[in-house]
């Protein structure tokens, strides 16, 4: 399978060390990102292409692109990818909280034939939530993100832990688009942006990603919490949430599926 990616930073770097360091089926062939002097070196380095510009990255004959980027680079980019008929994956999956931009995405899968997959990420219980919501008899889902103080807040000394949102889902990734992802993958998996809770604290007193999800509805309920270890390199991306895009990846070509 020939992979391109979207972005090279912690979790590209590691897809690529994943799958271009292995006797891997699936190989990243072509990379596009930002900063195209990054991308050619760290392409250099991993026996694979950088391209400048998305449209000669699309070029590359390409059986999957996976997004690790942006927000913004989904804007950028996720609508030409289906349009041009290759399946996507997603890992800034808070660009879907815009309903008009997501209804857009999907007319243009049922057009190319093609899908657009939403890992799980950094936390779990998303197949609970669409079961229990199939005959719309989910009820109530809350998010409770719990992070180290200064991954919420840049050069801020606090004592307590401080709960600084809580709201809709939908707000919580317009205030923290980098690390809420997580709020809006759980929204599509269940009852939506404006009715899914998300209650994000910051805790100076704990070095984990901490994600507790509630729900309940006609199913009965369920609490799930993930306590994320860092990525080695980098201590503000989970590192189950790389696992998460390599095991889509992975699973592309499994006959077997778990849903
Ligand atoms: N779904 C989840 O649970 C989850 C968990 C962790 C991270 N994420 C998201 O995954 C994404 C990648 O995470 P990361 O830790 O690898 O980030 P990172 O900052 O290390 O890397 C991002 C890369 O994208 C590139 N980039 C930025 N804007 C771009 C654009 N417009 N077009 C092309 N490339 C662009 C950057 O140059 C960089 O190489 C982020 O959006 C992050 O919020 C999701």
């Amino acid at each position: 399978m020939r992979i391109g990616i979207l972005g090279c930073g912690n979790i590209g770097t590691f897809l690529l060390e994943q799958l271009n360091r292995t006797n891997d089926k699936a190989e990243i062939v072509a990379v596009y990102s930002r900063n195209y002097d990054k991308a050619k070196k760290v392409a250099a380095s991993y026996r694979t292409r950088a391209y400048r510009t998305i449209d000669s990255f699309l070029e590359a004959n390409l059986d999957l692109v996976v997004e690790v980027a942006t927000i913004e680079a989904v804007q950028q980019t996720a609508l030409t990818i289906l349009n041009d008929k290759i399946p996507l994956i997603l890992s800034s999956i808070g660009a879907l909280s815009d309903q008009s931009f997501l209804e857009s995405l999907k007319d243009a899968c049922y057009k190319s034939q093609v899908h657009l997959y939403i890992p799980s990420g950094a936390i779990g219980g998303l197949d609970i939530l669409q079961s229990a919501n199939v005959l719309k008899g989910l009820k109530e889902v809350q998010l409770t993100t719990r992070k180290p103080a200064d991954s919420l807040i840049d050069g801020v000394e606090m004592a307590e832990e401080k709960l600084v949102f809580y709201g809709k889902a939908k707000d919580a990734i317009a205030k923290f688009p980098r690390n809420m992802n997580v709020a809006i993958a759980l929204s599509l998996a269940g009852i939506g942006v404006e009715r899914t809770i998300v209650k994000i604290v910051a805790d100076p007193k704990i070095d984990k990603n901490n994600h507790t999800i509630e729900a309940s509805g006609d199913f009965g309920n369920f609490s799930l919490m993930v306590s994320n270890e860092a990525m080695p390199n980098n201590p503000k991306t989970s590192y189950l949430a790389a696992l998460s895009i390599l095991s889509s990846i992975k699973e592309q070509s499994n006959r077997l599926k778990i849903i």
